[in-house]
């Protein structure tokens, strides 16, 4: 495991955004083997999302031969909600760079049969070989994606109820209204995660500090899902001195 300690959110995105350009532009893509992206949502990412597309627009990297797999979908959001993860992604990052449409695989929480949807996605997967790397958050309470809290460390991706700290914590993109979130969400799962060639978590803020100590000084535990990284041999965390606090 990685630990890149940074000063602040600013320093911490733009380094992540650097690694990202710099990976797809050293990878060699073909038509039949593109450069595989895994991608999270939250509030976390927004500012490295900004700072790949300035790259983009400078002419720094191409998202051309770029396949993404996003992390989770709420699910019965309809897509066009504006805090769906599909408009999350469309809004803040694929409309702003040259991914081609067919390239985006983002889970569909409005599947009439989830089990399915979800078989699918790691098909898919499966179909690239693997992920190259793949970028993610972490909850306050440690989870990663939408692995909550007593997740299998050997998960693939499924359904998984949201608990009442996810609820209330995402609830500010909600009016702040705890009822409006959605229950439920599909996940790819913590083994999937784990394929990955490598991951590069993003942590930022003291109210990450918890999780951040767990993820690197904790012992690996179902608890706290972030604490499967350990177990990866390409882990690279990214974090702003908040988050550092109890390390
Ligand atoms: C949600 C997402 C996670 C994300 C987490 C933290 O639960 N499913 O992938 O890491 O929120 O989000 P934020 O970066 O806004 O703190």
């Amino acid at each position: 495991m990685r630990l890149i300690p940074l000063q602040n959110e600013e320093q911490v995105s733009k380094w992540a955004a650097r690694h990202i350009a710099d990976r797809i532009n050293h990878f060699n893509p073909t038509r039949e083997r593109p450069f595989v992206l895994g991608l999270p949502t939250g509030g976390t990412p927004l500012k490295t999302y900004h700072e790949l597309i300035k790259l983009y627009r400078a002419g720094e990297v191409s998202f051309k031969n770029v396949v993404t797999f996003n992390m989770d979908e709420y699910v019965g959001l309809p897509k066009e909600h504006p805090e769906s993860y599909h408009s999350f992604m469309y809004n803040n990052f694929f409309n702003h760079i040259d991914i081609a449409p067919e390239n985006i695989n983002i889970l569909d929480g409005n599947s009439s049969d989830h089990d399915a949807e979800c078989r699918r996605y790691e098909e898919k997967i499966k179909s690239y070989g693997k992920i190259h790397l793949f970028m993610g958050g972490v909850g306050v309470d440690g989870h990663i994606a939408f692995n909550e809290p007593g997740s299998s460390l050997s998960s693939r991706t499924r359904i998984k109820t949201l608990n009442e700290n996810t609820l209330i914590a995402n609830s500010r993109f909600f009016d702040n209204d705890v009822n409006k979130v959605p229950k439920y969400a599909l996940t790819i799962g913590v083994a999937t995660l784990l394929e990955a060639e490598e991951v590069m978590l993003l942590i930022t803020g003291h109210n990450k500090a918890q999780a951040l100590q767990a993820c690197v000084e904790g012992c690996v535990n179902h608890l706290w899902t972030v604490s499967a990284l350990q177990l990866h041999r390409h882990a690279l965390i990214v974090c702003d001195e908040p988050a550092t606090q109890e390390l």
